[in-house]
């Protein structure tokens, strides 16, 4: 695999737009599994590091995908009316308070082009989401990175941030659940934060894992504050991330702002169709859940008993201090393990894993238990 830095030779005269896209490493994703199955030389892997779901997604998904088949040489529907359709059944908002994106990450990508000049600022929690420091640089803006409390987001502080920077900042964005920590922010936090935050600063409630709790959904605070935007996935509950497809919820000024910036047909056709048969699918959603909520008290016992410390999780993965999390990170790639080390966020020592199946996650344990002993 060759690293982005070692392309970019001293002699070279094309410049990026910004200095700050020279500070940027590219993002850190999960090796896919093809990959690591060739670089290790080992068949029976199993991936705990990208907060997928194991049950997979609906078979109403399958279905609608397949007989999606027959369109693939039409272009997409540029305004994706029937997720969108779908959505405002679901949500009980009207049509224009959607915008689709090809995952949230280009919704978060969007926001930050539409919104951001490399004159302002945009703040976010230590330990949250890689994605908003990237976007951030990458339009040459100031970040301000918000210092954690109890690995969770500390909205005081980040009111006190945006207050001090008051001039630049644009955009602050709350992951809620928050990754990598799993923390959650309650209803009345965040409701508390919108009325003290100045109405010039847009707030992005980025809800990936709302799905495995959905005690802080803020959708309403959308019609009650112009300046909040939630941004939902299919990604992780939903079992689609390979797919694609992320909203926003936002009022219809800032939806209108999106589709002038936004590619024309950024969301392809099948998953837009895949959407819209998962988002019907509630039972899946909440097996999915509840299996999930299961999963994490198993795994705190598991720690409990090895006697490690962790980070109380309302998603699907859970943040755990290992002693020379490095080493045995690797030890368990050799053993056709993969979870996510936390050393990129700055949280050495520590790993994430992602919840898999009952057998991924048994086998997980045993190698963790076999290595702390070792
Ligand atoms: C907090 C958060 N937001 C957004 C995303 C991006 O999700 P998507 O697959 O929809 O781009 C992730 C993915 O891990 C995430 O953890």
């Amino acid at each position: 695999m060759f690293s982005f830095k070692a392309i970019l030779r001293n002699d070279m005269q094309i410049q990026p737009a910004y200095p700050t896209i020279n500070e940027l490493q590219a993002y850190p994703a999960g090796k896919p599994l093809e990959e690591f199955k060739r670089e290790y030389g080992i068949e029976d892997v199993i991936k705990l590091a990208s907060n997928e779901n194991p049950l997979g997604c609906s078979s109403h998904v399958t279905l609608a995908i397949v007989q999606e088949l027959a369109q693939l040489a039409r272009y997409p529907d540029s305004n994706a009316h029937n997720i969108k359709q779908a959505l405002s059944e679901f949500h009980d908002l009207p049509i224009e308070y959607f915008t689709i994106g090809n995952g949230s990450e280009e919704l978060i990508n969007l926001i930050t082009r539409c919104f951001v000049s490399s004159n302002d600022a945009v703040v976010f929690g230590q330990y949250s989401f890689i994605a908003y420091p990237l976007v951030t640089a990458a339009q040459g803006a100031t970040k301000i990175e918000v210092p954690a409390k109890n690995y969770g987001i500390d909205l005081d502080a980040m009111l006190d941030a945006i207050k001090t920077n008051e001039e630049k900042v644009k955009v602050v964005f709350i992951a809620n659940p928050n990754n990598p920590t799993g923390t959650i922010l309650t209803k009345e936090q965040i409701h508390n934060f919108l009325q003290k935050v100045p109405p010039s600063v847009l707030v992005v409630l980025d809800e990936a894992y709302v799905d495995y709790d959905t005690s802080a959904d803020a959708q309403e605070f959308v019609q009650q504050f112009d300046n909040v935007i939630v941004l939902r996935t299919f990604s992780k509950a939903y079992g689609l991330a390979g797919v694609r497809i992320g909203y926003a919820i936002a009022n219809p000024e800032i939806n209108d702002i999106f589709n002038r910036v936004r590619q024309p047909f950024n969301v392809n056709c099948v998953a837009q169709a895949a959407a819209v048969a998962a988002i019907t699918d509630r039972d899946f959603v909440n097996t999915v859940k509840t299996t999930t909520a299961d999963k994490r008290k198993w795994f705190y016992k598991q720690f409990d008993a090895l006697g490690l410390n962790y980070v109380k999780s309302h998603t699907n993965f859970i943040l755990v201090q290992i002693d020379n999390a490095s080493d045995i990170n690797q030890k368990l790639l050799e053993q056709g393990i993969i979870i996510r080390p936390m050393d990129e966020y700055g949280l050495d020592n520590w790993i994430r894993v992602s919840m898999g199946t009952e057998v991924e996650n048994i086998r997980f344990i045993d190698s963790l238990k076999d290595l702390l002993s070792a």
